[in-house]
């Protein structure tokens, strides 16, 4: 098993690297002058207003998913609906543990998989989606688990971006869904990470066995310290933002320039965004080697099932190297699609 996008990340390097999905991280300095470390579950109830037996605690996000994949499976469902575009990990992992996979397209909503729930399915999905954004608020996250309890069918939803789009984490339906979690990008830090679970307690205790089979326990130390960066989400979020929102101007400001058949989705504050690009014959993974060239690194769409454009990072640099890289951008695929046009 070889993941396409990770490859892809680690063969290249450029001076303008917009290639991550996450944000500038938080350095350990930073953290201790946010207090003291506590119970991670203390948090984790109180940030989602919920019970003890409805989290799990795991190492990373994509940990996560398989673990909550695999304890559905364990439970009985044997068919999985993904969406395209969406992150190559989740792609790959139901057909890695041998479950049944159906690939919706989407467009223009998260919703459009909603016609393929059927008894004994579940969906699995990154809400917000990476690479585009779209996600599911609240309310038709309770719409969602009201079809998928009448239907009994169940969702995964990776929600490793929730937090740059939601402030209030509270109320969100726990029947019939399990939300995965972990520090890697929102409070994201390179000295550690720690993952967490949260969702219906059934899934949730069959989870744990999972985890208990791969890979037990979580470190105090890395427990601790995700603690504190969990009770300071305020003061995490204005500084993500900080960073986000000056590149997200820039990008605002610059997009006008670009030519017809170019399409951002952008929902704020993503610390991505994506660029469709609808000019004959060009696509992702030759945009992103011609900005290659031009030492501009950025995903193309390819990685995420769909090779239609580009992704582009928000959270990693500063607006000045941000508006560089971007005109860049602006000027390959304008000279491209000029010269592709008819
Ligand atoms: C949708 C999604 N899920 C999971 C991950 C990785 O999460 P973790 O490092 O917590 O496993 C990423 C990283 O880019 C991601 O985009």
């Amino acid at each position: 098993m070889e993941i396409g996008h990770f490859k892809w990340l680690r063969s290249h390097t450029a001076r303008y690297n917009l290639s991550s999905s996450g944000v500038m991280p938080i350095t350990l300095g930073e953290l201790v002058k946010l207090g003291q470390p506590g119970n991670i579950i203390d948090e984790l109830t109180s940030t989602y207003a919920i019970d003890k037996v409805n989290i799990a605690l795991t190492h990373g996000t994509q940990e996560g998913n398989f673990a909550a994949l695999s304890a559905l499976r364990e439970l009985g469902i044997d068919r999985v609906v993904t969406v395209v575009p969406e992150y190559e990990p989740i792609r790959a992992l139901p057909g890695f543990l041998g479950l049944r996979h159906i690939e919706v397209e989407v467009h223009e909503t998260l919703l459009e998989v909603i016609n393929h729930i059927e008894p004994g399915t579940v969906l699995l999905l990154s809400n917000p989606n990476n690479p585009t954004g779209l996600f599911l608020d609240r309310k038709l996250l309770w719409e969602l688990s009201d079809s998928l309890r009448r239907r009994n069918a169940y969702a995964v939803l990776d929600s490793i971006f929730l937090e740059f789009v939601e402030e209030d984490l509270r109320q969100l339906p726990l029947e019939n869904v399990v939300y995965t979690f972990s520090t890697s990008k929102f409070y994201t830090m390179s000295e550690l990470k720690v993952g967490w679970v949260i969702g219906d307690e059934a899934i949730i205790k069959a989870i744990n066995g999972i985890i208990d089979l791969v890979s037990p326990l979580v470190l105090e130390l890395d427990l601790g310290y995700a603690s504190i960066l969990i009770r300071s989400r305020k003061w995490v979020r204005e500084r993500n933002l900080g960073i986000i929102r000056p590149n997200v101007e820039v990008m605002r400001r610059l997009i006008d320039a670009l030519s017809g058949g170019v399409k951002v989705y952008y929902t704020e504050y993503m610390p991505i965004f994506y660029m469709r690009v609808d000019c004959r014959g060009l696509t992702g993974t030759s945009l992103a080697e011609g900005l290659l060239a031009r030492d501009v690194f950025v995903v193309p769409g390819h990685y995420f099932g769909r090779d239609d454009g580009i992704r582009v990072g928000l959270g990693s640099v500063k607006p000045e190297t941000f508006e560089i890289a971007m005109k860049t951008i602006i000027n390959v695929v304008n000279s491209e699609c000029s010269s592709k046009h008819h």
